[in-house]
């Protein structure tokens, strides 16, 4: 295989979810080896098994994003299985309620940003001196179309996904001398069951898109936006918020 992607390794959390699992197929299509994380046991095994139907090679850690174990897990069996790393996704979010902070129980609070940005933490502890003793890599984080444009109830998303763009801008600036990149990815309303799950029916949910196309994105669409990051082709891109929303922040 010569893909785009021939010769990364790339860990990619959330990877049993609609977009995480399209960033896997697309990245093994281009020819990345990957080890998949997510909590839900079932929805990573079915991913890396239409990977291997597909002819890539995928490992599997099942574990919570919050607890270090689980990027300490990640790290080790990228080097295990594969010899190494050169990419990160982080794909992973845990959902609280649609509430305004003045609503929102502290405990939503806290278990939400546990696994949105202290698990990316702990992720990215764990990964980059992996990717530095290979000679660099490239990091790829997800953060949303609403980082720019909050909606009501979303404060804590909106905020979340906003330190994520400020943490891939300051890892930018700790790890270029160490040939390390990393960007935000931000998709816009991306057509996949934690999206359908907000409308009573999916002709409803394309309803609600608010894009400029009146429809809502592909998770392919976010995956081709991710392959772009991962390689090499975006050498020069670090620091980045590469947007795909098909308008929604333009109006
Ligand atoms: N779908 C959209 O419309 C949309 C829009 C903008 C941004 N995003 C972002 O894209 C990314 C992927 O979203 P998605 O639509 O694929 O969501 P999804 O719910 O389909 O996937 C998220 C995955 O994260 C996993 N997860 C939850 N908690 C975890 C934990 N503690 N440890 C490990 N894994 C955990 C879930 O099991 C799930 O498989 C998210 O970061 C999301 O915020 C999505």
């Amino acid at each position: 295989m010569s893909g785009r992607l021939q010769g990364k390794i790339a860990i990619v959390t959330g990877a049993g979810g609609g977009i995480g699992r399209a960033i896997c197929l697309a990245f093994a299509d281009e020819g990345a080896a990957l080890v998949c994380n997510d909590i839900n046991r079932e929805t990573v095994g079915e991913t890396a098994a239409q990977v291997a139907a597909r002819g890539g090679r995928a490992a599997v850690v099942v574990g919570d994003l919050a607890l270090e174990q689980t990027s300490r897990d990640l790290a080790a069996a990228a080097r295990a299985e594969f010899g190494g790393l050169t990419t990160v996704v982080n794909s992973a979010v845990r959902d609280a309620s649609y509430l305004k902070v003045t609503e929102l129980p502290l405990v939503e609070w806290r278990e939400s940003i546990d696994v949105n940005l202290t698990g990316p933490f702990l992720l990215l502890k764990h990964s980059i001196p992996l990717m530095i003793e290979g000679g660099g890599g490239s990091i790829v984080l997800i953060a949303s179309q609403l980082a720019r444009t909050p909606k009501p109830g979303r404060a804590w998303y909106s905020s979340q996904k906003g330190a994520l763009i400020s943490l891939a801008k300051a890892l930018a600036v700790d790890h270029a001398a160490q040939n390390v990149r990393a960007n935000t990815l931000s998709p816009g309303p991306t057509a996949d069951q934690r999206f359908f799950s907000q409308w009573p029916s999916e002709a409803e949910a394309h309803k609600h898109a608010a894009t400029l196309f009146g429809r809502l994105a592909t998770p392919a669409e976010i995956a081709a936006a991710a392959v772009f990051l991962a390689s090499d082709e975006s050498s020069f891109m670090t620091g980045a918020d590469l947007l795909i929303d098909g308008g929604y922040t333009v109006v």
